[in-house]
């Protein structure tokens, strides 16, 4: 237990050891943790759980310090495991406490966890008086489930965020301000890159009915990570330009490669762009992890994408990758395709497809090369990067 306000306590989970996150879809290479709140107010309100495989130790911690029997309520912000998953074993001893949760939260829980625990459907604007606080729920829809909520704690300015503002990072500290501000804010960006993106429109209208509500706020207690409580706002407005379709101007080269050649392509593009003051990185998709790279292309302005051409069709890394990048959703970027082949040569083609479908302006032919690419060759690869960076203006702009 962690005292992070008069009255309220951090009871969450550090997972030290965590490498993969929704199944095998998330990379965390820095753990994570389930950060659970406790209110110990007149009534006692607990806000999340943890992670189902923790479920022992959170609740013996619990049960230890404040005793199970005296819990008058939880709050359940969104229903996924690894904020749910150790009701039930909470349950087991007092299946009546009330649980506070939205519409959709009752719905999937029971779907989820297959009990009729005792549900308390709530609202944006219904509260919960606790004595000394209240809780306030504001729904959350799509952010990044159906029945996502946040909850304010009026009286302690603090706003307990669940998922939004959160990042994938163990840490042996619990506030912003005492951590490596590159690292946090690496973490808090490839989380939204890669779980937040597609709905980018209703993190806007989210934020803009938040501020509207004039709520003081002076810490933001997400459910994973650190703790905003230095300038908590200062990851509101991340918040607010990642959610307008960001990049940085940047540029970069995806490909994977057989035996070389699109390799060769790939950093002949890379030199063009760099004589056009538009310096790119290079990924192999098939050696990076993958959601690093869909970190990188949420940055990017423009991606050019490349592979070889196997059994008429693309390699599997970079097929993998365009599926991700599909889901997400990513707008006003700008992209273009290359890659050899050795006689059938479709994989340009069918990368010019999938970035179309995903919502990407071509903004030029395909390159495709014959078997190993001759310095004449190399030198079209050039012209091929310095046409692309020649319409990323230095502002990322497309001239
Ligand atoms: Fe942290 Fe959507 O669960």
């Amino acid at each position: 237990m962690f005292q992070i306000k008069e009255k309220i306590y951090w009871v969450g989970y550090k997972d030290w050891e965590l490498r993969r996150f929704h199944g095998e879809e998330y990379s965390t290479h820095k753990g994570s943790s389930y950060n659970s709140y406790l209110i110990k107010d007149e009534k006692l309100a607990l806000i999340d759980t943890v992670w189902t495989p923790f479920h022992e130790e959170f609740v013996d911690e619990l049960d230890h310090k404040v005793g199970i029997d005296k819990i008058d309520l939880i709050v359940i912000n969104h229903c996924e495991v690894d904020h749910a998953g150790s009701l039930a074993h909470l349950l087991e001893r007092r299946p009546d406490i009330p649980i506070y949760c939205t519409k959709k939260g009752s719905e999937m829980m029971q779907k989820s966890y297959h009990k009729n625990w005792n549900f308390n459907v709530v609202k944006t604007g219904d509260s919960v008086e606790l004595g000394q606080y209240k809780l306030i729920f504001v729904e959350a829809p799509m952010l990044h489930w159906p029945d996502t909520m946040l909850t304010y704690v009026q009286g302690a300015n603090l706003l307990i965020s669940n998922d939004p503002f959160g990042q994938h990072l163990a840490s042996p500290h619990y506030y912003n301000d005492q951590v490596d501000q590159g690292e946090l804010f690496y973490e808090a960006i490839k989380y939204y890159a890669n779980i937040i993106t597609p709905f980018n429109k209703l993190v806007k209208a989210k934020i803009k009915e938040l501020k509207a509500l004039n709520l003081p706020i002076d810490m933001i207690a997400p459910s994973h990570g650190i703790i905003w409580r230095d300038n908590p706002m200062q990851i509101v407005e991340k918040y607010e330009k990642w959610c307008n379709n960001y990049h940085e101007g940047s540029v970069t080269i995806l490909y994977d490669t057989m035996w070389g050649a699109t390799k060769k392509m790939a950093l002949a593009i890379a030199k063009g762009l760099e004589n056009k003051g538009v310096p790119a990185k290079v990924i192999n998709t098939a050696k990076y992890d993958k959601n690093d790279i869909i970190t990188e292309v949420f940055r990017s302005k423009g991606i050019i994408v490349g592979s070889s051409t196997i059994n008429n069709g693309i390699l599997s890394s970079m097929a993998s990758i365009l599926e991700m990048i599909k889901g997400l959703k990513f707008k006003e970027k700008v992209a273009a395709a290359f890659g050899s082949y050795g006689w059938s040569g479709e994989s340009v083609k069918i990368i010019e497809g999938w970035l179309k479908d995903s919502g990407f302006e071509l903004v030029q032919d395909g390159k495709k090369i014959n078997w190993d690419p001759t310095g004449d060759e190399l030198k079209e690869c050039i012209a091929f990067g310095e046409a692309f960076g020649e319409k990323i203006k230095s502002d990322g702009s497309i001239q």
